[in-house]
Formats: structure tokens, C-alpha cells, sequence
């Protein structure tokens, strides 16, 4: 939920600012600013509601200053509708100063009223505003921006990343965060601020993660950390894992096709360094220890949307494995219903971008009451990793667009590699039955790329359902979550009313949707891993095929059974039942992106949507 990019160094900041908001504008599409200390002294800004190209087009009709220091943003609306008012940068200071933010500042009100009662005036309706005019009125009283921020951070309540620049400073941008990311990117007489490594690996791969409640100032030459009392604080530097190419289109239509296809390496990537002589080895969980993992009792798994579905899969193989009780929860709900939490609950938490407000404060939550937390994370210095007790990262890369997809199946991969690693320290399975699994999981990469060889008659048939106007999707065990994870695609990506089933609910309710070239999809379990599910699928698939849906398959290949029922069959390799969301997920991605560009829309950038939702 919104983008932040700040730079000092050379005279380029407005093509700094530009190139991290295209490639941050995935966290928020609503409106884009900049601000700019050009070299004439004066700060200038641009700032306009809609995409980034709105911005970019007025810029070329109405260029303003190149300078050495500058701030960009790109908004995901919460306070205040999308309008180029409401666009930040908000200035302060009779407009010598200008601010940016991501996050919800929840007592912005009586800030502002506080404020105008002294007379200063408001342009917005947002939250943010408050702070810009605020941190105006402590620099007026100050004439130090450092020191308007540690006067400003502690009058704020709520989420907030905040960067500034002064005019009467023209070598310096401020930031801190409380509960919203904010990473620093280490250049040669350059630096960067950024909500994430996007904004700067183009021009550095040395980042710092910058703690909660810390402030951060950058000059072209160095780069200092606080806390909010202005105590200095050690920080740790680390390499950026990719390059900017990995965060590039490459010649594909979307992003979401580049990361589709990208999906075998996400899994392969994950696996990387984590079977050894066929064994899993996790060393990130060394730290956390073997004797956490035997004295737990229970595992909570915590994560919202597509996470939370990748939980659910993980969930079914984590028990049937280690034989430790495994629940999951969508996060927003766990934390706010009082859950029993002992030191031998484990909560795993899954966040693709490691910002999720929702996720962040229910790890927060578990762990302040006693359970112990780890993190599945694909994004390097993010903050749930930071406050968990381990994290064990996915390697899908950076995924951009705004559905996620590579990221779904490699969450399932980590947990998967998560579930047999705690099957062996409990001693729940024997080498051979843990040889087996991994066998199968190291397999998945081949037989994700066969799927993708299917893609073009997925999109043949997303092109002939063009005009439908809602689908159902129907699974068992691990095909549940992936009926789930197959509606919300459709929902989010071609918004098409889509429902997600399990199989055996659909006489208690469900079948009376059911009506004449109604098209459901059905995840069929494996004839031969599992028998006795695969004939009650084929069961369900006989009884609203009866009513005239219109069945589109989703079956191992060479299942006879299904052919005489289903309208439409799609194919996956076999696998293992607990293996096989893997790799039936793939057709369903395909679809609602197809479907969704055969209706002219956006695949990388649904409406209303942002990939990072950094507000509860
Ligand atoms: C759907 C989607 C979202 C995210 C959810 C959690 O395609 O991308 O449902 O899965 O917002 O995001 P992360 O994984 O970043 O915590």
C-alpha cells in the first residue's frame, strides 16, 4: 500500500524517482507524486491522480527541475479519494518543505484540528497531510529536520513510513518508520530510501532494513540511524538476491504471465540448498533449535489471501507427516479473538512481501503472548521475518504483479520442506517414507514446465468463456484450497463472481447454484494415489453434470473415469495426492489471466487492488 522512493547523490533524481515508482508502483496505482530540490534552491513538486503514466505524461508536457535530492510516491487511496489533491507529496513549511507517507495515521483529526486552530490551512482530505504540516511547524521551530522528525514521530498514532525534504536542506532526505517498511539502498556518493528493494537495485544491490521505531537520514555521503530518541543504531547491511532484470517484463505481455512461467524455478529455487544427499536440511532453523520443534504441541498458520490458501495445502501435509495438529487462520481474525497461545504453539506465518499489517501484527500478537514464530517470506528485509523467531525464505524472486502466482507455489514448497524436516525431528516418518516425499517434491519443477506446455488450450478456452458471468470451483483434501485459490484469481483478476467449494459440501448447500451451462471447475484427486476420493469426485462431477453444469476437469492424465462426464479435461502430470495442488493450481492461474485479457483488462493491476497491503 503505497510506494516510497527517496534519493540524494547526483543530478538525477527525477529519472531515480520515476524508474522506483514503475517498479514500485505495484503497491499502489491510485495517484503518483515527486518532489525535487532542483539547483536553483527551490523545492518543486508534480503530483497526479491515476497511474504512474498520468504522471510521467504531464511531466513531458511540464517538465520541472532535475536537482541532486529528491522524493517520490505512488498511492493506494485509504483517507481521502484518489485526486490529484490527495496525491502526495504534502508541504509544509509555506511549501519549502514536502512529505510522503504509507500507512494510516489514526489521529490525524485531532492533529489537524489541533493545527488549524493555529491557524494553518489543509489541500487534502488525507491523514498524511497532517503530519506534512506538523513536521512544517517543528522545523519552523527548530531549523533541523532530524529534529522536527523526532518531534513529529512521537505525537503520531498508528502505521506510518514517512521521508521528507527541506529546501533549506537541500542534501538530505529524512525517514522513519513505525510498522511499515522502509529499506535503504548504499550507493557511491549516492543513496536510496525505499518501501522495498525495487525502488534502488537498479543502481545498488547493498541494502540496510531499517528497524521498527527507528529514523533514518541519508546525504549524498553517509547515511545515519537513530532510534526515535536520536540514540545511533547498529545496522547490518546485506547483497540484493536479484538483479533489475528479474524485476523486468522480458518481452512477455504481463508480469503475471512472466511469473507463470516462471513457476518451476520458484519451486526449484526454493528446494535450492535444502536437500542435501536427499534430505532436507533447513539451517535457517538451526538458530530456533531442534528442541522447539519436538516440545510443540500445536501450529497455527497465519496469513491472509493466496498465503492463507498455500497454508491450507501446506497444513494437510504438515500433519499427515509430523502428526502434530496444524490449524490455519486467516491473521485479521486470529489476532482479535483472544486464541489459546503456550510457549508450545508454533505460529507460521506466510507473507510473499513480509509487510502484510494483518499478518504483522498477528505475529506480533502470538509472540508477545508467549508462542514461538516462524516466517515464510519471499521478500528480503521485509518486516514479519525481522520480528519472528526464524524465517525461512521462498526464492520465487520479485514477483510484481499484483495477483500472486510463483509465490503461491513456492509458500507451499517451503512448508513442504518445513513438514518434512519437523517429520524427521520428531521421528514421525522413516528414512524411507522421507525419501520418498522428497523424491517427490525435487520432481516438481519437470512437471510444473509440462503443465505450461498446456497453456495456449487454457487460453483457448478463457477466450470462448469470455462472457461468463460466474464460476464455480470445486475440490477435495489438497484440491480444496485450490478450488479457493481458483475463485479468487477469477474474482481479483476479471472480476467474475467465482465461489470456491469443497466437494463434499456440495449437496448442503452448493449444488442448488447448479442450472443449465453453469461451468464449474472440479480438481479431481489422483485415480490411483487416492482411490477412494477420486470416486467421489467423479461422483460429484456425475450429480451436477445431471443438473447441466458444464464441467471443466482438472485431471491426472490418462483418468478414464472423468473423460465421459467432463466437458472439458486439462491434464496435469501424476503426482503425489499431497503433491498434486502443485501442479493444478497452474491451469486455474492460466485461466483467470486469460480470461481476464480477453475482456481487455489490467492482469497485472486489478482495480482497487494493491500487492501490498501494509494497512489493517
Ligand atoms: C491474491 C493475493 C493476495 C495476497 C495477500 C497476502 O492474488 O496476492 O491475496 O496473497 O494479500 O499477501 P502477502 O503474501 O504479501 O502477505
Amino acid at each position: 500500500m503505497c510506494g516510497i522512493v527517496g534519493y540524494v547523490g547526483r543530478e538525477r533524481s527525477l529519472e531515480v524517482l520515476l524508474g522506483g515508482l514503475k517498479r514500485l508502483e505495484y503497491r499502489g496505482y491510485d495517484s503518483a507524486g515527486v518532489a525535487i530540490i532542483a539547483d536553483d534552491g527551490q523545492l518543486h513538486t508534480a503530483k497526479r491522480a491515476g497511474r504512474l503514466s498520468v504522471l510521467t505524461d504531464e511531466l513531458q508536457r511540464h517538465p520541472i527541475s532535475n536537482g541532486r535530492t529528491g522524493i517520490g510516491h505512488t498511492r493506494w487511496a485509504t483517507h481521502g479519494g484518489p485526486t490529484d489533491h490527495n496525491a502526495h507529496p504534502h508541504l509544509g513549511d509555506d511549501g519549502k518543505l514536502a512529505l510522503i507517507h504509507n500507512g494510516i495515521i489514526e489521529n490525524f483529526s485531532a492533529l489537524k484540528e489541533e493545527l488549524l486552530a493555529e491557524g494553518y490551512t489543509f489541500t487534502s482530505e488525507t491523514d498524511s497531510e497532517a503530519a506534512a504540516v506538523l513536521l512544517g511547524r517543528e522545523y519552523a521551530a527548530t531549523g533541523d529536520l532530524v529534529e522536527a522528525f523526532r518531534r513529529v514521530v512521537t505525537r503520531l498514532e498508528g502505521a506510518f513510513t514517512l521521508l521528507a525534504l527541506h529546501q533549506d536542506q537541500p542534501d538530505v532526505v529524512v525517514g522513519a518508520r513505525r510498522n511499515s517498511p522502509l529499506v535503504i539502498g548504499l550507493g557511491d556518493g549516492e543513496n536510496f530510501l525505499g518501501s522495498d528493494v525495487a525502488a534502488f537495485v537498479e543502481y545498488t544491490k547493498r541494502a540496510v532494513a531499517i528497524g521498527q521505531d527507528q529514523i533514518v537520514t541519508i546525504t549524498p555521503d553517509a547515511v545515519t540511524v537513530t532510534d526515535f530518541d536520536g540514540n545511533v543504531v547498529e545496522v547490518d547491511e546485506f547483497e540484493i538476491a536479484w538483479d533489475a532484470s528479474a524485476s523486468e517484463k522480458g518481452g512477455w505481455s504481463s508480469f503475471m504471465a512472466k511469473e507463470i512461467s516462471e513457476e518451476p524455478d520458484a519451486v526449484a529455487n526454493t528446494i535450492l540448498g535444502r536437500v542435501v544427499d536427499g534430505k532436507v536440511v533447513i539451517p535457517e532453523l538451526d538458530e530456533l533449535g531442534d528442541e522447539v520443534l519436538t516440545d510443540i504441541n500445536r501450529i497455527v498458520i497465519i496469513a491472509c489471501g493466496t498465503a492463507a490458501y498455500a497454508g491450507m495445502v501446506g497444513s494437510y501435509a504438515i500433519e499427515q507427516w509430523a502428526r502434530v495438529p496444524v490449524q490455519v487462520e486467516l491473521s485479521h481474525e486470529f489476532r482479535y479473538r483472544d486464541p489459546v497461545l503456550t510457549p508450545q504453539t508454533l505460529v507460521i506465518s506466510i507473507s510473499q512481501s513480509g509487510e502484510t499489517m494483518d499478518t504483522l501484527m498477528a505475529v506480533k500478537y502470538a509472540r508477545e503472548a508467549g508462542a514461538r514464530a516462524i516466517s515464510v517470506c519471499n521478500t528480503q528485509g521485509a518486516t514479519i521475518p525481522r520480528e519472528s523467531d526464524a524465517a525461512v525464505y521462498t526464492h520465487a524472486g520479485p514477483e510484481v504483479a499484483v495477483a500472486s502466482t510463483k509465490a503461491f507455489v513456492a509458500q507451499i514448497t517451503a512448508l513442504y520442506l518445513f513438514g518434512l524436516h519437523l517429520a524427521r525431528v520428531r521421528g514421525a516418518l522413516d528414512e524411507a517414507q522421507l525419501a520418498a516425499n522428497v523424491a517427490e517434491l525435487t520432481a516438481i519443477p519437470e512437471k510444473l514446465a509440462r503443465v505450461l506446455e498446456s497453456s495456449e488450450s487454457i487460453a483457448q478456452l478463457a477466450r470462448w468463456m469470455s462472457d461468463t458471468r460466474a464460476v464455480l470451483f470445486l475440490g477435495r483434501h489438497v484440491g480444496y484450497p485450490i478450488a479457493l485459490e481458483g475463485a479468487l484469481k477469477l474474482k481479483e483478476l476479471a472480476y467474475i463472481h467465482a465461489e470456491g467449494f469443497a466437494a463434499g459440501e456440495l449437496k448442503h448447500g452448493p449444488i442448488a447454484l447448479i442450472e443449465a451451462g453453469q461451468p464449474v471447475f472440479v480438481v479431481v484427486p489422483s485415480p490411483i494415489g487416492s482411490p477412494e476420493l477420486h470416486k467421489k469426485v467423479v461422483s460429484n462431477i456425475q450429480e451436477i453434470r445431471a443438473r447441466g453444469a458444464r464441467v471443466i476437469a482438472i485431471a491426472e492424465q490418462g483418468d478414464a473415469a472423468v473423460l465421459p462426464f467432463a466437458d472439458e479435461v486439462v491434464p496435469i502430470p501424476l503426482a503425489g495426492p499431497l503433491f498434486e495442488p502443485l501442479l493444478g493450481v497452474i491451469p486455474l492461474q492460466i485461466f483467470a489471466m486469460e480470461l481476464a485479457a480477453a475482456k481487455g483488462l489490467d492482469v497485472d493491476q486489478p482495480r482497487n487492488l494493491a500487492k501490498s497491503v501494509t494497512v489493517e
